[in-house]
């Protein structure tokens, strides 16, 4: 029932608030000491002695690998990879009993997901599921996992099954640093306690829905986009990318800032719009000057922005803002509005936003 939405995907986006609430719901302590992932308990002593992570996934679940990545690597201190299901259960992997396998589908049905899945296991890895749809052969082939709750998701695009997986993600990463020791205390208090305030920080951007509409208007004939992030906001530029090109079949791409100027740059000119995920982080200057140089050459520059940020608001074309956070958590926020753009130009073209051409919610076939 898409209730009072026009679509189930606008309806979707807006759930995000509640659906991250619900994924972490009794799984943070409300004193933020601890996160309990009772799914997890009998594996984790292997996921502290691994030696490596491979994470695994397909399309917008293979992005909130990446973000899980950065993460791990940076608190858990421990060697991440991730692959593409498709490449990775063809290519004759290394793969061993210390190492491993998470692996990440919101329908727990996708065909090379299973795959990879059935190989891991063959070679005696530890594999880990983190699905959506309870009960799916995902959930059910692992050696045990973590269910995101955002509940069935019927847009075909993926929105809130893609923060469930991020905050289920970032509950493993952050749990997995707590117990080998290698983030702060004090730290972690805080970086759990950040991921608690969430939902309340993602009503806030979704209230600015109406603005990011606006600025659909301008740019929704444009028949390129490129997106991009550095650092966390990568994968998060990749996702912006992927959520326009499948439902408003504009051709976009992301791409990690610092990779512009190895090729796209050539892109840009003044008919060419710009995402650029631009919050107030360890990056921030790097980006700004990565949107200097695509002001210089005439693009239009959409910026993501922390609030208040007066600076861009001069040198971008038009500015999104989302409320400061900590960079960790901050792609669970950056997402929406790039969400929501993609959504409003889908709809300003004509198309059908809950199932775009030639896709299919679950992928079983190969
Ligand atoms: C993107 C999208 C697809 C899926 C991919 C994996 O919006 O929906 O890219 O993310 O097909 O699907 P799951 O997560 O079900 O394995």
């Amino acid at each position: 029932d898409k209730g009072d939405y026009e679509y189930f995907m606008l309806k979707e986006i807006y759930e995000q608030p509640k659906t991250i609430e619900e994924t972490f719901r009794g799984r943070l302590k409300s004193d933020y000491s601890e996160i309990v992932l009772g799914g997890l308990m009998n594996v984790f002593p292997k996921i502290e002695a691994a030696q490596r992570i491979i994470i695994i996934g397909c399309g917008t679940s293979w992005h909130a690998a990446l973000i899980a990545e950065y993460m791990m690597e940076e608190y858990a201190r421990v060697p991440v990879e991730v692959e593409y299901a498709s490449e990775f259960r063809y290519r004759k992997p290394v793969i061993n009993s210390n190492d491993v396998v998470i692996l990440i589908s919101q329908s727990g049905e996708t065909a090379d997901t299973l795959a990879a899945l059935h190989l891991a296991k063959e070679k005696g890895a530890t594999v880990i599921g983190i699905c959506n749809v309870v009960g799916s052969t995902l959930a059910r082939e692992t050696d045990a996992g973590v269910y995101t709750h955002a509940g069935v998701e019927i847009g075909v695009a993926s929105t809130k099954a893609f923060t469930a997986q991020v905050t289920v993600l970032t509950m493993i990463a952050l749990k997995l640093a707590r117990r080998k020791g290698t983030i702060d205390p004090e730290e972690y208090k805080a970086l759990v306690k950040e991921l608690a305030a969430i939902p309340e920080k993602g009503r806030a951007i979704l209230e600015g829905n109406e603005h990011i509409k606006r600025i659909a208007e301008k740019y929704y004939e444009a028949v390129n986009a490129l997106y991009l992030g550095r650092g966390y906001l990568f994968p998060v530029a990749l996702e912006g990318a992927l959520k326009l090109k499948e439902i408003s079949y504009v051709h976009a791409e992301g791409y990690a800032a610092g990779e512009m100027k190895h090729g796209p740059i050539a892109l840009v000119d003044d008919n060419l719009p710009v995402v650029v995920v631009a919050p107030q982080d360890d990056y921030y200057e790097k980006v700004v000057s990565n949107i200097q140089e695509i002001k210089a050459r005439k693009g239009n520059v959409i910026a993501i922005v922390t609030e208040g940020d007066t600076g861009l608001k001069e040198l971008a074309n038009d500015v999104i803002e989302i409320p400061k956070s900590h960079p960790a958590v901050a792609p669970l926020l950056s997402v929406i509005p790039l969400q929501l753009l993609a959504y409003h130009i889908a709809l300003l073209k004509g198309c059908n936003v809950d199932q775009p051409r030639n896709l299919a919610k679950s992928v079983t076939v190969e």
